[in-house]
């Protein structure tokens, strides 16, 4: 259904690797709602993963690039006002990847060229990127830019390793950055933490299974799926949530504000 909340807008996504992803959700929800837009991802990601076919879905460009390179951004940006017509009015950075998780490294035994890795591509892609854009005077004023985040950036999760870490510093760029853009250009920037979520980045995690299923027991609402991030994701793109900056907003089912559920007492009973 559409009530053309991103009517006349033009969008970069970044992050649609196949149909799970969130961010291939939010491409079509986007357009749904009226909005033009371009989609970006890792050139082998583009060559071997199903953009192409998400692109010529919705007929959004796919322009590759490294989100940790800041030459491969500003390419982004410049040919995404080239192909849509004009400065960009939403941004989505719906990025992240760990070595340290894909390669089986502990906490205690991390990789630290794995995590430099992680960080560029999990969070400082996050600075870059709207470093490049401001630079280039390329997001409209009014404009909205939106990362991905996860609760393991406040609170400890076993198994979520040094993304919990990439996470936290990605929220802190949204704020640090989101007061300069706010002040100099009345651009919005804020992230969504978002429950766990059967991606091919959440299934990563290590022990996602059961995270998913006591998320789900610990949630009023339970777990939020993809498709309800990509609601939320929308809205915070409209024209409706103009005065919202600066905020980590938690899109959980309600987990973040619980203590103990009467279904995880339950579970642990009959499992006692
Ligand atoms: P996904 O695996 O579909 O998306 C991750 C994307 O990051 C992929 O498209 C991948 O190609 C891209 N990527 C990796 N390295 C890159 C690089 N160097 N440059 C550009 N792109 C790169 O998984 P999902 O779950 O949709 O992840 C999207 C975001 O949501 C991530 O930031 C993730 O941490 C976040 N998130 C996911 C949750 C989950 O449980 N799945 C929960 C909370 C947040």
């Amino acid at each position: 259904m559409s009530n053309n909340l991103l009517k006349g807008k033009r969008g970069i996504v970044f992050g649609a690797l196949n149909e799970k992803s969130i961010a291939w959700k939010v491409a079509e929800k986007a357009v749904e709602q009226g909005a033009i837009i371009t989609l970006s991802n890792t050139p082998i990601a583009v060559r071997m993963g199903e953009t192409k076919a998400l692109s010529e879905k919705l007929n959004a460009k796919v322009i590759a690039a490294d989100a940790t390179s800041v030459e491969d951004l500003e390419q982004v940006f410049v040919q995404s006002m080239e192909a849509l017509g004009g400065k960009i009015d939403f941004v989505l950075h719906s990025i992240g990847m760990s070595l340290n998780l894909r390669k089986g490294r502990q906490y205690d035994d991390l990789d630290y060229g794995f995590l430099d890795k992680t960080l560029d591509i999990s969070a400082i892609s996050f600075h870059k990127m709207m470093q490049v854009a401001k630079k280039l005077d390329a997001i409209a004023e009014g404009g909205s830019v939106v990362a991905l985040t996860h609760i393991a950036a406040q609170r400890t999760f076993t198994g979520y390793n040094d993304m919990a870490d990439a996470k936290a510093l990605l929220e802190s760029f949204g704020r640090s950055f989101g007061y300069i853009y706010g002040r100099d250009k009345k651009v919005r920037v804020n992230t969504i933490s978002q429950s766990p979520t059967l991606t091919t980045a959440g299934q990563g995690i290590g022990g996602m299974d059961a995270f998913f299923d006591f998320a789900e027991k610990m949630s009023p609402l339970g777990n939020a799926s993809a498709e309800s991030c990509a609601d939320y994701c929308i809205v915070m793109f409209s024209d409706l949530t103009r005065m919202v900056t600066m905020q980590n907003l938690f899109h959980d089912g309600g987990f973040s504000n619980m203590g103990l559920t009467q279904a995880i007492v339950e579970d642990y009973i009959e499992k006692k």
